[in-house]
């Protein structure tokens, strides 16, 4: 199976740990998408949104998931909005199997509420904007090839539930 492994979904659905678990079962690279993005500029993702703004950063996105995509084999972390533009998904399916970690909002909230590294959640009301932006994203990431459902799992069980998949 020489396809990349590509998770898509929200903030704090799990994508960073269980892209890290398969990485290490399967023996394959793992590449991040935020990562790429601070390597390139220098920054923290939060710096970036703060000094050059979310359509900067986007573009930025942009160009790291067009040379992501272009891999064989490896195991793509990608940020939460990567579906914001379709040229990203499509992109990403050309090599690659698409799974969409699925977590409802409250789940969401109660996993990211106290940190503070995310820059679009940085609000009076991070619940309300976890529900805003997850109704305007939830049909981008349904359009995953695969739906994991990530509300009580565990990494280990979101892991397993791919592993099947892809076998
Ligand atoms: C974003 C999610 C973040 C990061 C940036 C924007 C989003 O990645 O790319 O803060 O638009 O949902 P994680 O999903 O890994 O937190």
């Amino acid at each position: 199976m020489n396809k990349n492994i590509v998770l898509i979904g929200f903030m704090g659905s799990g994508k960073s740990s269980v892209a890290r678990e398969l990485a290490r079962r399967l023996k394959r690279e793992l590449v991040t998408t935020d990562g790429l993005i601070e390597v390139r500029e220098g920054k923290k993702i939060n710096d970036i949104f703060k000094t050059r703004g979310e359509s900067y950063f986007r573009k930025v996105e942009r160009g790291i998931i067009k040379e992501v995509s272009g891999r064989k084999g490896v195991i793509i972390d990608c940020g939460g909005g990567v579906v914001l533009d379709p040229a990203n998904l499509s992109d990403l399916k050309i090599n690659g199997i698409v799974f969409y970690l699925q977590a409802r909002p409250d789940v969401i909230y109660e996993r990211v509420k106290h940190e503070s590294h995310r820059p679009l959640l940085q609000s009076p009301d991070p619940l309300g904007c976890i529900n805003e932006l997850y109704q305007q994203r939830l049909p981008l990431y349904n359009q995953a090839d695969y739906i994991i459902d990530a509300n009580g799992a565990s990494i280990e069980g979101s892991v397993v539930e791919i592993l099947k998949k892809i076998q």
